[in-house]
């Protein structure tokens, strides 16, 4: 079969681009502001269940997959059942992760254009005015949030237009290092002008009357979104991985790393809002509104404030060009159009799309679209709460239940017996079991509601 050939160049490349997906919006605004409001500690607990009992085994399924087809997710899905005796129907899951894709990438583009704002924002910012004003006054212009929505976007279809080793490889190698410094240089700030200790017992001693049924189901969905699994990301990206890396090992360094920066960002995060008496259970505002206020008072604020927001305007930029290479890497390959004409049409698809989300903070504020959410709201439930969930399962059920062992063990390197037993206990049994339960617990009050 005609496989594509391109492969990472760099030793470190795959893990460096994987944990570029994963670490974004999800570990530095979502993961906090999700802790903050579900009782800190007990949160993380169950967080870290989801990251190692479903996500783990996933985002090996979606590697095995994604390398053993070199190809882009539609077509390895497909290559992936027919070699193994199944119905090529399996592509739809792959067609599924595109969509979701794109999507994604349409809203998540608008919040990543308010943080790049806010570098410039937090350079300026003084306690004369207040944070809620600041962050209302950069999203009441539509024009403002277009003008970033462009800008960020923009970036994207050019690092993809230029293709996988001379685009995302070269971005990605000089992007991550630049990011674990800046989120050190945050927590050691967290340290110095923060409350550090009642931060840390915040995030860890874990509080259990708080959990609910509700808390193990946002962990989960935070788990998920946070790994960039179910949507084809890391298996487009592990198509792309050299045949001598150990997908066991490179995986758990993948699930670690995302891991260990949401738990920083938090770490960056509570320790100042309690030293500056703000609500740890702010919300989605935790980090424009509160994190704003903190660095107007603080000293060197000025500079901090810009070094925080280039932080999440940088991780942004690595998850969403993995939003947008699953569906550029399939027009390519089928030689639809070439590499830069499909970047600039599939991107300016999510740019249309975004206007919808970025209305939803000024002119469309009143509008209701699916269960009484905005645009941005139903955009983000219609890939994080069915697509993504949807995709992963049947990820896991297509690697558990239909793909050919063959494929699986010439995947896991030689003596990896152990590791493929449990994989496969893990992918047959307990990864879609658990998904599904949190998907129709998910869905059945929604639809009760409608
Ligand atoms: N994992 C990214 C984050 O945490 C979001 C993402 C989801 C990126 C799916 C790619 C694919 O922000």
């Amino acid at each position: 079969m005609n496989k594509n050939t391109i492969t990472w160049i760099g030793k470190w490349t795959f893990i460096l681009a994987a944990a570029g997906s994963a670490v974004g919006l999800g570990n530095i605004w979502g993961f906090p502001y999700k802790a903050g409001t579900n009782g800190g500690g007990a949160f993380v607990l169950i967080y870290l269940g989801c990251i190692f009992m479903i996500g783990l085994p996933i985002m090996m399924a979606e590697i095995i997959i994604g390398r053993s087809a070199r190809k882009s997710p539609v077509n390895a899905m497909k290559n992936g059942a027919i070699e193994s005796g199944a119905s090529p129907k399996w592509q739809i899951v792959g067609w599924g992760g595109l969509l979701s894709g794109i999507l994604i990438l349409s809203f998540y583009s608008v919040l990543a254009g308010i943080c790049l704002n806010y570098i410039g924002i937090s350079a300026g910012a003084s306690s004369a005015m207040s944070s809620v004003e600041e962050f209302s006054r950069a999203t009441a212009s539509a024009t403002n949030l277009l003008f970033w929505h462009t800008v960020f976007i923009s970036l994207n279809i050019f690092i993809i237009a230029y293709g996988v080793i001379s685009g995302i490889e070269r971005v990605i190698n000089f992007m991550m290092p630049v990011l674990f410094i800046l989120i050190i240089v945050m927590v050691l700030n967290a340290m110095i002008n923060g409350d550090f200790m009642r931060g840390l017992s915040f995030m860890f001693a874990p509080d259990f009357s708080q959990v609910t049924p509700a808390t193990f189901l946002s962990a989960m969905g935070q788990a998920f979104f946070s790994l960039s699994l179910g949507m084809g990301s890391i298996m487009c990206y592990g198509s792309y991985m050299p045949d001598d890396e150990n997908i066991f090992k490179t995986s758990l360094t993948v699930a670690g790393l995302d891991t260990l920066i949401a738990i920083m960002a938090g770490l960056a995060i509570f320790p100042i809002i309690f030293a500056y008496g703000l609500d740890a259970a702010s919300g989605p505002n935790l980090v424009f509104v509160s994190m704003l206020s903190a660095f107007s008072d603080m000293p060197f604020g000025n500079l901090l404030g810009p070094v925080f927001f280039i932080l999440l305007s940088i991780a942004a930029l690595s998850s969403s060009i993995s939003l947008l290479e699953p569906s550029v890497a399939y027009f390519d390959e089928e030689k639809i159009v070439s590499r830069p004409v499909a970047a600039i049409s599939l991107g300016f698809i999510a740019w249309l799309l975004g206007i919808g989300s970025l209305l939803s903070f000024n002119l469309w504020s009143d509008k209701t679209f699916i269960a009484g959410l905005d645009f941005l709201g139903s955009m983000d439930f219609i890939t994080n709460q069915l697509l993504m969930p949807l995709g992963g399962m049947f990820v896991a059920i297509f690697a558990g239940w239909f793909l050919s062992t063959k494929i699986v063990v010439g995947e896991l390197s030689e003596g990896q017996e152990k590791v493929f037993n449990i994989w496969k206990f893990f992918i047959k049994f307990v990864s879609p079991v658990l998904v599904a339960a949190v998907f129709i617990n998910q869905l059945i009050p929604f639809f009760h509601n409608l």
